[in-house]
């Protein structure tokens, strides 16, 4: 049975409609055409809320946090840790301290890759990821290779772009002192086995990172129950603002790591010759953060709590399984990764036999279909495909099978325009 069918009978379990309008920039128009947003993996669009929010701090209680007496310091600085609970909350970390903000996933990653692996990791130490992973949880063990002489080994995919877990018991072998993977991939959209993952990689005494960038914005994640060592995600990737990114830690382990930035606000005590650090979380965030930025997120979490990460995750697998279904009827597409959308999230990767990944991007946004065309940060993984680049399409809470059928439409319009059929 086709997904299409498969999918056809259940019930809307979100409405994608009225969420459409708590968004002001659904409504705009590109090249003449309503935008019909597709790259969301990219970054999502922000709910009224989350901009209202933006604005009511810097109208009404901009000031520093943490480190005022008066009002609108107080009333930032509790915006601010407010913003840690409901992150915490949203994720299950068992303590708010446990919660970093930083400036991205790719900036957590690295803290730990400096403040963790610089001292932990060492010659003929090996760091495990998969054949997979974004640049931003790829370069900065790569880097880290390189400089202490550890060995980098990878997780192979199969042919539909799962993890192929056969050797996985030899490749996390005894001197591996990290396993460091994604969630969902961002181009295959695979969802990973992690917990077993981490299993294995407790089992040899390594610890376990997750790349869940683009994992927590579209399924339910307890970090407690996956039993990660680490955590990284970003704000933007689910409704959130630019420039904030989340790090959760164990809390002995990040306990025991020496800081990844030092200045203002992140120490104890401070004489011309000595500094000590200040307690969890305030140790890894030195200097004036993104206040703005975190206050934001509150609601944007909020927003989505609302709506149920579970209802979240049920409406991309109907639109991830209609668009596997109408990309693979046009006959000239090849699609990356798992067929089955129970199996994967709602980034879908394909290449156009006849039209290069960049042009179909370019006429598409003529039609207002935004997709992202390129490497998507994986270079090692389109070299694995045979390929340099993909468009991609990628969905969220408010994308419509309409907006499929647009996307579809624009297909067939660009290849037209190529001379095709
Ligand atoms: C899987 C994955 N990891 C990490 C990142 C990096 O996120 P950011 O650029 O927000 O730091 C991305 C962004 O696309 C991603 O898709």
């Amino acid at each position: 049975m086709s997904t299409l069918m498969q999918h056809k009978k259940t019930n809307p379990v979100i409405d994608p409609e009225s969420i459409r309008r708590d968004f002001p920039i659904l409504n705009r128009t590109v090249n003449g055409n309503q935008l019909v947003y597709l790259d969301n993996a990219a970054t999502t669009q922000k709910p009224q809320i989350v901009i209202d929010e933006l604005a009511r701090y810097y109208s009404e209680y901009n000031s520093n946090v943490h480190r005022g007496i008066h009002t609108l310091a107080d009333e930032a600085t509790q915006a601010y840790e407010k913003a840690r609970q409901k992150v915490a909350n949203f994720i299950g970390a068992p303590k708010t301290e446990q919660i970093i903000f930083t400036r991205g996933a790719t900036e957590s990653i690295n803290l730990v890759a400096y403040a963790w692996g610089r001292k932990n990791i060492g010659k003929g130490d090996r760091i495990v990821l998969t054949q997979m992973e974004h640049h931003a949880n790829l370069v900065p063990w790569v880097a880290l290779a390189k400089e202490t002489g550890a060995e980098l080994e990878y997780i192979p995919i199969d042919e539909q772009g799962c993890l192929d877990l056969d050797d996985i018991g030899e490749i996390i072998s005894r001197n591996t002192k990290l396993v460091s993977v994604t969630q969902m991939s961002n181009v295959l959209g695979t969802i990973n086995p992690v917990e077993k993952t981490i299993e294995i990689a407790h089992d040899r005494g390594a610890i376990a990172l997750v790349d869940a960038a683009q994992s927590v914005p579209h399924m339910p994640v307890d970090v407690k129950s996956m039993d990660a060592d680490f955590v990284a995600f970003s704000a933007h990737k689910m409704l959130g603002p630019t420039g904030i990114g989340i790090l959760y830690g164990k809390e002995e382990l990040l306990s025991g790591m020496e800081p990844f930035n030092y200045g203002g606000e992140m120490i104890n005590e401070v004489r011309y010759d000595f500094a000590d650090w200040a307690a969890l979380p305030h140790k890894f965030e030195a200097g004036t953060p993104n206040i703005a930025g975190v206050v934001a997120f509150s609601p944007a979490l909020d927003y989505l709590r609302n709506i149920g990460m579970a209802n979240v995750r049920q409406h991309e697998i109907e639109l991830t399984g209609y668009t596997l279904d109408r990309l693979s009827s046009l006959g000239s597409i090849r699609i990356f990764g798992p067929m089955n959308p129970e199996l994967r999230g709602g980034a879908i990767s394909f290449i156009d036999n006849d039209v290069h990944p960049h042009d179909l991007a370019q006429l598409l946004d003529q039609s207002g279909v935004a997709i992202r065309a390129g490497h998507h940060c994986a270079q090692p993984l389109h070299r694995l495909l045979g390929i340099g680049s993909t468009a991609r399409a990628s969905f969220y809470i408010y994308n419509t099978k309409e907006e499929i059928d647009q996307l579809i439409d624009a297909l067939k319009e660009a290849r037209r325009y190529f001379g095709h059929e």
